[in-house]
């Protein structure tokens, strides 16, 4: 889901030669004067080393224990005449006198740093920088407004302290060290280098390889919003799991670019997809806005590169980010895949030195083509291939084929055959549509923006359900219990989902549903639906009820809904409010279906299906006449009446009872399974043909399939009907008779086991007698 805009972060600015990364410092105490920050710190560090040693013990000395006799408790001493708050480095004082006593004390200079009597000037610059890191905090603890950022300056602050006093190295006491998640940014977006684009030419993959750097060093500079910044933007985000992040990314990444005394690591080193997810969607808008600001300053060379291909790899990338199923974040990506991977370090360089070269015409590719031998790492990797699978080659060549633009119509140019939520979901991937799950809360702040989200919902509620009482709608849409899924265009509400969770009773009940009038038919509310459905997937709820108006039932019908109710009546009667004159409806949630993307899936799968049909088609030789009787008003025709099916080695299934109950099913199957298998004519067909043994058999046979292959499917409850199992077992004999001659023992095995076959799925009662 997409997290709303609206927190102005850091300012990268957009120069010649393409993005400059944003300043260093958190939670606003720096702003823009940041990087000065850093540099001030560097030049006083440099003073402070080139100064005499004994002005340096001064300095040391304020941050050590008295070694004086009597085990004196101070530590750290104080001068007589106090150094302005915080105390400045650069400040000229008279000669350091190490007899000067302590003013907490009493105890001289020199009994605070005997310690450091044989030390060397290394070893004493190192502490020195440590010092300028320490009272650099100081200053960062008391400016800092956010209290989670000024509690994480506090506890860096109390480390280096106490790293001076012991003399040893800042080590951060975390339970976990990096990296925090695995593959991470930097793997993940070379990935997605490897994955889109490693069939362009290599001067058009090293310019995507420019762009992904520049991407990745934008992270590495950005500033993430302060948790509870985070929290007021997307209020029903994981509080927790990104204030973690966060903490880790102050004390690793962000505090040590001023702080250097803190070992530092680049934030796409250390973290992964949550991090990335949390900041993509605003990180992109306001790159964008910034390029379209700037876009005057730009040299014209870089014009194109940066107004026009930046966004589209964004936009790319920004679907695999937000994927469910994307292969980018496969620990194993490109495990099986041949060719190397192209390794995008963003190291430590700064981002002004990349020069980017413009290439005017590369990504009128991007994406679109893959070599027909280049094999689909991806692909590959996504399950275990199971015997019977169609070869890869054949779906390489076949996705090459339906990716080509010439296929596949503009995504901007959307076809009358275009799934229904297609342009909202574009709308959502451009940023002119958002996704938020909200709510009224007792226990925070109200949120200004979120009270006014929910006044807008309430008035789409009240104007689209006219039956029901406005003063019913805004008890609903305000009470705590209740959240609502609400869609944002241009900052105002258009539609949402009210609904209430009942964890325990495993189902959410829908109370409102509702897209204002002008905005309705455009694919919102499958969108709408579809978000729901995801959000409930991550909350482990995977039942939806409702009570659907009269005029609502199509709609919800066509989201899945049905009224026949999966969840026991025991668990939602009492919990679920009724409405007189409604209907009853539920919808079961898949959680392996990515549903916001489930139409894009199944539009490539049918575009691969249409292709392998025109393939098969193309190598058969006999060819009949369409059928042209349904033009002529006729409806059904019997399959078998088609001329030439019989020809494929389809055979008619006997009408029989289904059997709905998946365990029995299961057992039924696995008995005539084990009956067929201990046949005395099925040694033949009980594991895959060899090639060794079968030379050409795979040329021939397309869809091989044999038992061992069926048992494991069965065991997988990949046969969830009779059909698919008796298909599989069809063509176990109809390959037979495909590859061997008549008179062969294998013809004759095949045709013998067939029968005995077909007598027991007749006993069993799946095919009439
Ligand atoms: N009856 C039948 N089909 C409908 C209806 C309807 N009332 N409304 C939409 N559809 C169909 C659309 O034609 C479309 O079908 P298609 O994909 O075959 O073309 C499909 O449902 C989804 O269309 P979307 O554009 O995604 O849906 P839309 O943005 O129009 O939102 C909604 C649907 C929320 C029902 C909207 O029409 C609306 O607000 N209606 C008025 C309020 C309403 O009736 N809400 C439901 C009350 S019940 C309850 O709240 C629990």
């Amino acid at each position: 889901m997409a997290d709303s805009a609206g927190i102005q972060q850091g300012s990268p600015a957009i120069g010649a030669a393409g993005l400059v990364p944003a300043a260093p410092g958190a939670g606003g105490t720096e702003g823009s004067g940041a990087a000065g920050g850093s540099a001030r710190i560097a030049v006083k560090k440099a003073q402070l080393r080139s100064s005499p040693r004994p002005k340096k013990l001064e300095k040391l000395g304020v941050y050590s224990s008295c070694k004086a006799e009597g085990a004196c408790k101070c530590n750290g001493w104080k001068s007589q005449n106090p150094p302005p708050t915080p105390p400045r480095t650069d400040q000229q004082s008279s000669a350091v006198n190490l007899q000067e006593p302590c003013r907490s004390c009493s105890h001289t200079l020199g009994d605070h740093v005997t310690h450091l009597e044989n030390v060397s000037e290394e070893e004493m610059n190192r502490l020195l920088g440590i010092v300028l890191d320490v009272e650099y905090l100081y200053t960062c603890v008391h400016k800092e407004e956010d209290a989670d950022t000024k509690q994480v300056y506090f506890s860096l602050f109390k480390l280096l302290r106490k790293s001076i006093l012991q003399m040893g190295k800042p080590m951060l006491e975390a339970q976990e060290s990096p990296p925090f998640e695995k593959p991470s940014i930097e793997q993940g977006v070379n990935n997605f280098v490897q994955y889109k684009f490693s069939h362009l030419p290599s001067k058009e993959r090293q310019t995507i390889m420019e762009l992904a750097k520049m991407f990745l060093n934008q992270i590495n500079y950005w500033q993430l919003e302060t948790p509870s910044q985070r929290r007021q933007r997307v209020p029903n985000d994981d509080a927790a799991g990104y204030k973690a992040n966060y903490t880790r990314w102050l004390c690793y990444c962000n505090v040590p670019q001023f702080c250097d005394s803190l070992p530092r690591y680049e934030t796409t080193q250390i973290f992964g997809r949550t991090l990335l997810r949390s900041v993509f969607t605003v990180m992109r808008k306001q790159l964008l806005e910034q390029a379209r600001q700037e876009k005057d300053k730009l040299p014209p060379e870089k014009r194109t590169l940066i107004l026009t291909h930046f966004p589209k790899f964004l936009s790319m990338l920004e679907e695999e980010v937000y994927s469910h199923s994307s292969p980018i974040w496969s620990q194993d990506f490109l495990a099986g895949a041949s060719g190397g991977q192209i390794p995008i370090h963003t190291g430590y360089s700064h981002p002004r030195r990349h020069t980017l070269q413009a290439n005017s015409c590369f990504f009128l590719n991007l994406g679109e083509k893959r070599k027909p031998s280049e094999p689909l790492p991806h692909e590959e990797n996504k399950r275990p291939r199971v015997v019977g699978d169609i070869p890869m080659d054949l779906i390489n060549e076949v996705m090459a084929t339906i990716t080509d633009p010439a296929a596949i119509p503009e995504t901007s140019l959307l076809s009358a055959h275009s799934a229904r939520d297609e342009a909202a979901r574009l709308e959502e991937r451009r940023g002119v549509i958002e996704f938020h799950v909200i709510g009224n809360s007792l226990n925070q702040k109200p949120n200004k923006r979120i009270l006014m989200w929910l006044v807008g919902l309430q008035n789409v509620f009240s104007h689209q359900l006219p039956r029901m009482p406005k003063e019913y709608i805004t008890r609903l849409v305000f009470d705590p219990k209740h959240k609502t899924l609400s869609l944002i265009k241009d900052g105002r509400v258009i539609g949402g989902i009210c609904f209430r969770m009942f964890p325990s009773q495993g189902f959410t009940e829908i109370v409102f549903c509702a897209v204002t009038s002008n905005e309705q038919v455009k694919g919102y509310g499958t969108h709408l639906m579809n978000h729901l459905k995801e959000y409930h997937i991550k909350h482990e709820i995977l039942n939806f009820l409702t009570y659907a108006d009269e005029y609502a039932i199509g709609y919800f019908k066509k989201q899945g809904f049905s009224k026949d109710i999966k969840v026991p009546k025991a668990k939602y009667v009492g919990y679920i409010k009724d409405y007189e004159g409604a209907t009853l409806m539920g919808c079961e949630l898949n959680p392996s279906i990515p549903y916001t993307e489930f139409s894009v899936i199944i539009k490539k799968q049918k575009e691969i299906i249409k292709k392998l049909i025109e393939r098969k088609q193309a190598q058969i030789r006999k060819v009949y006449p369409g059928l042209s009787c349904f033009k002529e008003g006729v409806r059904q025709i019997p399959i078998e009446s088609i001329p030439g099916i019989r020809e494929t080695g389809w055979k008619p299934v006997g009408k029989g009872k289904e059997l709905k109950d998946p365990d029995q099913l299961y057992s039924t199957l696995k008995t005539i399974l084990q009956h067929v298998k201990s046949h005395q004519n099925a040694w033949p067909f009980m594991e895959p043909v060899k090639k060794t043994e079968a030379p050409g058999y795979y040329q021939v046979i397309r869809f091989p399939m044999d038992l061992k292959t069926m048992s494991e499917r069965l065991k997988s409850r990949y046969y969830t009907t009779r059909k698919l199992f008796m298909a599989d077992m069809q063509r176990i004999f109809t390959n037979c008779r495909e590859y061997n001659p008549p008179e062969s023992e294998y013809y004759k095995c095949a045709n013998l086991l067939e029968k005995f076959f077909y007598t027991k799925i007749k006993e069993a009662g799946l095919i009439e007698k």
